[in-house]
């Protein structure tokens, strides 16, 4: 017998931002596949197809049901004819030859290993790879590569930071880092974002968003005594400018991608630790991000994310209300108005969308 469905499928919107998605994902065996094909995609910059698959990953994920046959996906958006084929091949064979051949392909696994260290993106992995380099040590050996100071700095610490970060580990770097910034500025404001606040156990960095409550104290906020590596990007914000049309257009706040050293003493159970490692500290890698108090609530959604979500929220805002929004700002095209938004809440409400929790925006 089928299981019933709380939401039922002809009701589950194209637009992520209109659904409730926790981390409980009912559909992995689907999810797991199609995420492999959305890399592959990527790796080859098939965009089109990368996205789509993306999509079909995250209409999944919101579903309160494991899907049994192709029939429960009838009326579900946004999959399409190779998704559902890859569906139906898991459903009969448990699962995807196409899948299987992409994992096995040594493109795909040098382009995995090598994205996965820090500072290196998929061009930099597609000029190694056709190099003929197919393993890290062969990239650290290699004379004629040049590593900038982030991929310097992704290799030093690569171990560490290949190593899912727990809860415990993330509220410890909390407690650092608001320690050491309110040395500087007492009543300044930290809070978790990313993966955490969306109640993850989970994480590959820490996200925290920080601000003062005073306008303009938060310039120069710099964290100083734990670095073992900061890339910091001064802010570039234009308080005149209007919200970005891109997506993947990054903002333009006084930002630090680090990577922190965090002892075991810092952490309650102690570290995520590999079998043998005797020391007494890991590095973790964490992003900060410093946005004027007046723009606190829309940089707050930006960076809890998740990516898909965010996505649709601008697509949303932009195709049913006729309004730019990113990690900066809120604009009305029809009023020509910059719109105040000084909690999440009032940012939903400006879009005349019901108000999702952190923890439902797991898309
Ligand atoms: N983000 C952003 N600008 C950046 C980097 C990240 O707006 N320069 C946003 C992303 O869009 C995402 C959120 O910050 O919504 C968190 O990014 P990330 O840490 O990459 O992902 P998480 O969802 O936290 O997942 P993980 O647990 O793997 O860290
Ligand atoms: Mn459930
Ligand atoms: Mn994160
Ligand atoms: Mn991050």
């Amino acid at each position: 017998p089928q299981c019933p469905s709380p939401t039922p499928v002809a009701q589950v919107s194209q637009y992520a931002c209109k659904r409730r998605t926790t981390t409980e994902n009912h559909n992995k065996m689907f999810t797991d596949a199609l995420e492999v094909l959305a890399e592959s995609s990527e790796f080859c910059e098939n965009e089109g197809p990368c996205l789509a698959f993306l999509r079909s990953v995250s209409v999944l994920k919101s579903l309160s049901f494991a899907v049994g046959s192709l029939k429960a996906t009838q009326g579900l958006p946004c999959l399409g004819e190779h998704t559902k084929a890859v569906m139906e091949e898991i459903l009969m064979f448990g699962r995807c030859f196409e899948v299987e051949k992409i994992q096995c392909d040594e493109r795909y696994q040098a382009l995995k290993l090598f994205t996965g260290v820090f500072g290196v993106g998929p061009k930099t992995a597609e000029k190694w790879y056709s190099r003929g380099l197919r393993s890290l040590r062969e990239i650290l050996t290699e004379p004629n590569i040049k590593l900038n100071k982030m991929q310097r700095a992704g290799f030093l610490y690569y171990r560490d930071i290949s190593k899912a970060v727990s809860k415990a580990e993330a509220k410890a770097l909390g407690r650092i880092i608001e320690e050491t910034v309110h040395s500087i500025v007492p009543d300044a404001i930290l809070d978790l974002t990313g993966g955490f606040r969306r109640g993850k156990e989970y994480g590959h960095d820490v996200d925290f968003l920080l601000t003062t409550p005073e306008m303009g104290k938060e310039k120069g906020l710099l964290l100083q005594g734990i670095l073992l590596y900061c890339e910091h990007q001064d802010s570039t914000f234009d308080v005149t400018k209007m919200p970005s049309y891109r997506f993947e257009a990054m903002d333009h706040f006084q930002k630090c991608f680090m990577i922190l050293r965090l002892a075991e003493d810092q952490v309650e159970g102690g570290l995520q630790r590999d079998l043998g490692d005797t020391r007494c500290w890991r590095g973790v890698r964490v992003d900060v991000v410093v946005p004027p108090v007046d723009r606190y609530a829309f940089t707050l959604i930006g960076w809890t994310g998740s990516r898909m979500f965010v996505r649709d929220l601008r697509r949303f805002a932009r195709k049913e209300r006729q309004m730019l929004f990113d990690n900066h700002a809120l604009y009305d095209k029809t009023k020509k108005l910059f719109l105040r938004a000084t909690t999440e809440e009032d940012v939903f409400a400006h879009l005349g969308l019901e108000y999702v929790e952190p923890w439902q925006r797991n898309a």
